[in-house]
C-alpha cells in the first residue's frame, strides 16, 4: 500500500516539473484577439499603396479649406507681397465683441513664454539671452517695428510665422488670432499715453 502512494507521489512529482518547463508551447486561447493585439499600421506611413487603390491623398486639406466653425479663409499669400498688403487689413471682429480677459488668456499660453507676460520680449524661453530660445523676441511695446507695425502685419505674422517664430494657424483660431492681437494693441495703447512709466519699467528689468 506505501508503494503505491511513493509511486503517486513521483508520478505527481514528474507531472508537476515537466508542467514546470518554461518553454511555452502553445500562445493559449485569446478572447477576442482584435482587443488583445491591435493590428499596428502607421497613420500616413504610406500613401503609395493607397495610390495603387486609385485613392489620392497628400495627407494635406485642400487649400482653402477652414474648420468648421472657424471665420472665412484668409486670403493673402504668405510671401512679401501678402506681408507688405497686410499692413491695410482691419480686425473683422468689432471692440465689444472681443473678450480681453480671453484675449490675455491666450496671449499668455501661446505667446509669453518667448514675448513676456509684460510683452517686453524678455519671457522665460529667452530670459536676457540665457534662455534655450536662440532668437531674441520681439518687444512688443517699445521695439519700433512692432510698436508702428499693423494689426493686420501682426496677424499676418502670427497666422504664417516670421522668421524663427512659428505659425499660430493650428493652434489659434482666426478670431483667436485677431483677439491676441487686438490685447497686444490694447497693451501698446496703454503704454503710449504712460510712456514715461514704460520705460523706466523696460529699464528696470533684470538683464539676467
Ligand atoms: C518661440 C518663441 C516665440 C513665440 C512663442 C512667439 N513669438 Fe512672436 N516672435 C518671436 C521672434 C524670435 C520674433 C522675431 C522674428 C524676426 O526675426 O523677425 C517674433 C516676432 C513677432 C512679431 C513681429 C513680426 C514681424 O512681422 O516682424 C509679432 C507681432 C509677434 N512675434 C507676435 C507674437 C504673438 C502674437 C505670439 C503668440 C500667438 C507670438 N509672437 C509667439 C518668437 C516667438
Amino acid at each position: 500500500m506505501k508503494k503505491i502512494w511513493t509511486i503517486t507521489g513521483c508520478v505527481a512529482l514528474m507531472a508537476v516539473l515537466i508542467s514546470c518547463n518554461k518553454t511555452r508551447r502553445s500562445e493559449g486561447r485569446a478572447y477576442m484577439p482584435d482587443m488583445a493585439y491591435s493590428r499596428a499600421y502607421e497613420t500616413y506611413s504610406s500613401t503609395e499603396n493607397l495610390k495603387e487603390k486609385g485613392i489620392n491623398y497628400t495627407s494635406m486639406p485642400v487649400a482653402g479649406t477652414i474648420a468648421r466653425g472657424d471665420a472665412a479663409g484668409y486670403t493673402l499669400k504668405n510671401d512679401s507681397t501678402g506681408y507688405a498688403a497686410s499692413a491695410a487689413n482691419k480686425n473683422p471682429f468689432s471692440a465689444d465683441s472681443i473678450d480681453m480677459k480671453e484675449a490675455e488668456r491666450l496671449y499668455l499660453i501661446n505667446c509669453g513664454i518667448c514675448h513676456g507676460a509684460k510683452l517686453d520680449g524678455n519671457g522665460p524661453l529667452w530670459n536676457g539671452g540665457d534662455g534655450p530660445y536662440p532668437a531674441a523676441p520681439r518687444n512688443l511695446i517699445t521695439d519700433p517695428i512692432t510698436a508702428n507695425m499693423s494689426e493686420g502685419t501682426m496677424f499676418h505674422s502670427v497666422t504664417y510665422g516670421r522668421n524663427s517664430m512659428g505659425s499660430y494657424a493650428s493652434q489659434l483660431t482666426t478670431k483667436q488670432r485677431w483677439e491676441v492681437v487686438a490685447y497686444i494693441k490694447s497693451k501698446q495703447g496703454t503704454a503710449s499715453a504712460a510712456k514715461p512709466a514704460a520705460d523706466t519699467a523696460t529699464a528696470a528689468m533684470p538683464k539676467k
